[in-house]
């Protein structure tokens, strides 16, 4: 057990983290996704509560394994994921916002199963709340840390959300890692201190909270 040996920076927290991929859905079997695996998010989860954190860790529908010490809550949809954020928010002190929430999601939820018709048929998409905007517009004393998710101009991209979204860190990945077992990373922080990082997800989690705890 080395568990001595880490030293708790987090500890007396309370840390929220979010995992995985949400679903929103067409009607009650179908349903649209992204291929997030959660592992960041989990990985996160886990390193906050080996540094002393009290974690709660919000998973989308992507099913993850339990972590001992942490509490799991399951949500599905953004809505749900958005509530369950929500629910936690005012007695947190630092949230990881890692999951992938949906962007859109269909404007009618068909309440029994759609039937197809002849010809093409047209999905009619409306806008998810961004859960993380939200937070940073609610901020008094969290800490607030994002990802962002891309395929190029990683650091354009990641500097535009983290002042949009009222951020203290964010953490820029490129989509190609989303279901990996690794992933290379840019922490930026609003100071504008950057890091840079790649490795298996266990290990960047734990460098990722101490670049921003130490
Ligand atoms: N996020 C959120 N709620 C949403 C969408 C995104 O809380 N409805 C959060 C993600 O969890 C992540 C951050 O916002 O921490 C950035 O997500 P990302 O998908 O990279 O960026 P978007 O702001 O959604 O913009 P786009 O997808 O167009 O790049
Ligand atoms: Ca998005």
């Amino acid at each position: 057990d080395n568990s001595l040996n880490i030293p708790k920076l987090l500890n007396g927290k309370k840390v929220l983290v979010t995992a995985g991929a949400t679903r929103e859905y067409i009607d009650p079997i179908r349903f649209i996704t992204n291929t997030s695996s959660g592992k960041m998010g989990s990985s996160l989860a886990s390193a906050a509560q080996q540094l002393g954190a009290e974690v709660t860790l919000i998973t989308g529908a992507t099913p993850l394994p339990p972590i001992e010490g942490v509490k799991m809550i399951t949500s599905h949809t953004s809505e749900d994921m958005k509530n369950a954020v929500l629910d936690y928010y005012d007695d947190t002190d630092v949230v990881i916002m890692s999951a992938a929430v949906g962007d859109y999601r269909p404007k009618v939820k068909h309440q029994g199963k759609m039937k197809k018709q002849d010809g093409n048929l047209s999905l009619e998409l409306e806008r998810t709340t961004d859960i993380l905007k939200l937070l940073g517009e609610k901020k008094k004393h969290q800490m607030l840390i994002g990802f962002a998710a891309e395929s190029d101009n990683l650091v354009q991209y990641g500097k535009e959300k983290l002042k949009k979204k009222n951020l203290d860190y964010i953490v820029i990945n490129d989509i190609s890692n989303f279901a990996s077992e690794t992933n290379s990373v840019i922490l930026l922080s609003k100071s504008g201190t950057s890091w840079e990082y790649d490795g298996p997800k266990p290990t960047l989690a734990f460098r990722i909270l101490e670049s921003i705890f130490e």
